[in-house]
């Protein structure tokens, strides 16, 4: 069992957080050097994925790692019926870290106790999703100058939802007032509102989804209605388009407010948004580039000194 993989930033303290947000900063100034030359990163995606695969894989080869992986879980040993166990403990004979994506909660964490080479979890079932979180911390202290005190509003699936359910414990640091916006449907778990309560943060519950009850907002933090995880698909077509954001809700927002999702969007957010001065996603899927090259570096033993003092940047 490797003692260093990435399964939840739940246990991460105040420092350790901002410590990685310095180190993506510095992956920001000079995304492009040989810090990980000789690595080789393994992406393990037994779920669909664009940004957080493509990203993971583009920040191990800018930092001149090399990549394995799989187009598609249904091409490995897996069908055969190859056992998760099995395949962590092939992989890590050939890769220094494993990036796995799993469609069952608690996958990241299983694996990191069979593995013996470090796992970072790119997301488990409805579970958590922490590199994505990562990036959310960047991209709210780049776009507010600060994550403290801030009014963070999540809207829409809050069930399923595991950029949320990860959100909410790394930010419990920084005091904000979270506001839930969503349907009875997929309102925010029990267990959930229960950590809020026991780590003293705090929460506001509104079923309405309107300019009034979004005017306080700095991040509006807006999550697709996620189909793969119902088992009810009426249930599912009843809720799929609950809260789509539209410009003219906008008319109240504060200037320094900034709309954030981990996308895809399919129905949440009115394409007209996207050139307003609030759309701020695009700029969050890029920061993933440099919050996980922060994450892969501090997994494999990097410091930030040491990226600090690295001499292969490439200009
Ligand atoms: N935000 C996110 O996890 O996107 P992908 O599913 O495309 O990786």
């Amino acid at each position: 069992m490797s003692t260093n993989s990435l399964i939840t930033l739940a246990g991460y303290s105040k420092e350790k957080l901002l410590y990685l947000i310095e180190m993506a900063r510095e992956f920001e100034l000079h995304p492009n050097r040989k810090i990980l030359e000789g690595r080789v990163v393994a992406t393990l995606f037994f779920e669909p994925s664009t940004r957080t695969r493509l990203s993971f894989e583009t920040a191990a080869n800018r930092l001149g790692a090399r990549v394995i992986g799989f187009a598609d879980p249904k091409i490995t040993s897996g069908t055969k019926g190859e056992i998760l166990k099995d395949t962590i403990m092939m992989v890590s004979n050939y890769a220094d870290v494993i990036v796995m994506r799993h469609y069952l909660e608690g996958a990241a964490l299983y694996a990191g106790e069979v593995s013996p080479v470090p796992i970072m979890n790119a997301g488990d079932g409805a579970n958590q999703h922490p590199s994505q979180t990562m990036l959310d911390l960047y991209t709210i202290h780049q776009s507010q100058g600060t994550l403290e005190n801030l009014n963070i509003y999540l809207v829409g699936d809050l069930k399923y939802g595991r950029t949320v359910h990860s959100l909410l414990a790394a930010m419990r640091h920084f005091d904000p007032c979270f506001h839930f916006i969503a349907p009875d449907e997929l309102a925010m778990p029990e267990p959930y509102k229960k950590y809020c309560d026991e780590n003293g943060i705090r929460y506001i519950e509104h079923k309405d989804f309107n300019e009034e009850t979004i005017a306080g907002a700095d991040i509006l933090y807006m999550t697709r209605v996620q189909k793969e995880r119902f088992s009810d698909l009426m249930e599912y077509e009843r809720v799929k388009d609950a809260y789509l954001l539209k410009k003219d809700m906008l008319c109240k927002a504060r200037p320094n407010m900034k709309i954030l999702h981990p996308l895809p969007r399919v129905n949440e957010i009115e394409y007209s948004i996207d050139d307003t001065q609030y759309a701020y996603y695009f700029q969050q899927a890029r920061n993933g580039l440099y919050a996980r090259q922060a994450l892969i570096c501090d997994t494999l033993g990097i410091t930030l000194d040491e990226i600090k003092n690295d001499k292969t940047i490439i200009r």
